[in-house]
């Protein structure tokens, strides 16, 4: 996926490069999760300082940032083959006296940084994602001829370094943004490289947060996603100098105005505390829906990647939740054929699954990420029965997303209106419960938020017809 930041406002950007004489361009290939998404942003905001642009197209580029993911099998392969392309392309350049930096970002960058260096001459620099702070002086040191790697943990904190976003920089990302509250990972599930990829847990400060995400609500934005890799651990202090969990820094963005929803991704079981369950009853700008990842059911699984809860608590905490929020969508992450795994475990998560009941979730089959401790366990599961077990997995999880949008169908909902269809006069927002929703809304203007009323399901989204005239359609 390359992301969407080519639409930059030119004149910013070169207007505060003083060595710029004709704008150069960047080009950020994004892999992997929204906080790589959130990052790219980032780094092109600092980029701009020394008048990049950011473009869509390769073959303008100065410039060309892969911002890595390592949680996918073969991640390490799929930058090596992009590389090839990219080498070629750099020396077609080379002959006409054009220059091309080529960065590694992210965690491959960060896992396998040296290794990149040696086996891919054509790469100038690699940078993990604790150090994205000092991109813009990387990438002068790389154009005058230095290969330069920067993987160590920084002690200093990037966010402080990193430019905020600009207010006319995030209305032209439009009304929906990601915002990072917290970064890298403490619990060590023994599947799983972000603990050794992104480091420690860390929290941004409430202050930062708050101005960021005012800042992001000046420029247009509606509805901000915090993100972390582990989002509800984080923690902070707030004015009054108590600690504060999730629960309670959502509870100061929701007095943001003009903000209209909020939601949090990834979350872990054992993180979810009381404030986090009370919020969705008390905030009415917290969207009913949750991403909660149990991976496996069989409490043996659970032992063995070291998620620290069992199913029938995994079970109990979803009761707690739905509870106060009867109306909340759960989705998950699954993984089946961890080593060791026998058809009854395997039954044990069709089982949580049942019980559960998912609007969304995504699965996979385990794979090995040298390093951690699941590469070393014994019992490694045939890739064939791996297939068989994800297939069924994925089948019941299919009838159960489609069930959940059928009960969709005849509800009335507030639709956040995000981009133009595919249809004249039709637009797409996200319902509540994150599902695409196509719209006939003539009059009406992204960033709305209009009342509708579901008519129909489509492959991945739903079908809608506006409520009443424009004058009763103007949300929150
Ligand atoms: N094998 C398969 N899936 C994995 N995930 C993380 N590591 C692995 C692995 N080694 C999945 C988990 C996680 C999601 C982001 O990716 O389900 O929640
Ligand atoms: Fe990886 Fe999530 Fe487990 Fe942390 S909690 S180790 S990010 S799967």
């Amino acid at each position: 996926m390359s992301h969407d930041t080519a639409t930059l406002d030119a004149t910013s950007a070169s207007a505060s490069a003083p060595e710029a004489a004709k704008p150069r361009k960047v080009f950020v290939k994004t892999y992997g999760c929204q906080m790589n998404v959130y990052d790219s942003d980032r780094m092109t905001d600092a980029l701009s300082k020394d008048g990049y642009e950011a473009t869509e197209t390769l073959e303008e580029a100065d410039l060309v940032l892969l911002n890595t993911c390592h949680i996918r099998e073969k991640a390490a392969e799929k930058v090596y083959s992009e590389l090839g392309r990219l080498r070629d392309m750099k020396k077609a350049r080379a002959k006409d006296g054009r220059e091309m930096v080529i960065g590694i970002t992210g965690c491959v960058a960060q896992a396998e940084g040296a290794e990149i260096l040696r086996r891919a001459p054509a790469v100038d620099l690699v940078i993990g994602p604790q150090t994205y702070h000092r991109l813009p002086d990387a990438v002068k040191r790389a154009k005058r001829g230095e290969r330069v790697i920067e993987t160590d943990y920084a002690i200093e904190d990037k966010f402080e370094h990193l430019p905020a976003p600009e207010k006319a920089r995030t209305r032209l990302r439009g009304v929906t943004a990601f915002l990072t509250v917290q970064e890298g990972c403490d619990k060590f599930c023994t599947f799983c490289v972000v603990p050794y990829t992104r480091g420690s847990e860390v929290s941004r400060p409430v202050a930062q947060i708050v101005s960021e995400a005012e800042k992001l609500v000046d420029g247009g934005v509606r509805e901000i996603t915090l993100l972390g890799q582990n989002v509800n651990a984080w923690h902070g202090t707030g004015p009054d100098g108590t600690e504060w969990g999730l629960g309670d820094l959502l509870a100061r963005l929701s007095e943001i105005e003009g903000l209209a929803r909020l939601r949090y991704t990834t979350s872990h079981p054992r993180d979810m505390d009381d404030s986090l369950i009370e919020a969705h009853r008390n905030l009415p700008k917290l969207m009913p829906y949750l991403h909660l990842p149990v991976q496996s059911g069989s409490d043996r699984i659970l032992k063995a990647m070291n998620r620290r809860h069992t199913a029938a608590e995994y079970i109990a905490l979803i009761e707690r939740i739905r509870a106060v929020q009867p109306d909340i969508a759960i989705s998950g992450d699954f993984i089946v054929g961890f080593p060791g795994e026998t058809d009854d475990d395997f039954e044990d998560t069709l089982r949580v699954i049942e019980a559960v009941g998912y609007a969304q979730a995504f699965s996979f089959k385990y794979s090995i990420r040298p390093g951690t401790p699941g590469a070393e366990m014994d019992g490694h599961i045939a890739e064939n029965v791996k297939a068989e077990r994800l297939e069924k997995l994925q089948a019941l999880l299919f009838r159960q997303q489609n069930a959940f949008a059928e009960a969709c169908v005849g509800k009335e909902i507030d639709l956040l209106l995000e981009k133009p269809g595919r249809m004249p006069g039709q637009l797409v927002g996200r319902s509540p419960w994150l599902q695409p929703v196509n719209v006939d809304a003539n009059g009406c203007e992204i960033g709305d938020i209009i009342k509708v009323r579901i008519t129909g399901t489509g492959r991945n989204s739903l079908f809608a017809e506006a409520i009443g005239w424009r004058a009763d359609l103007k949300g929150a």
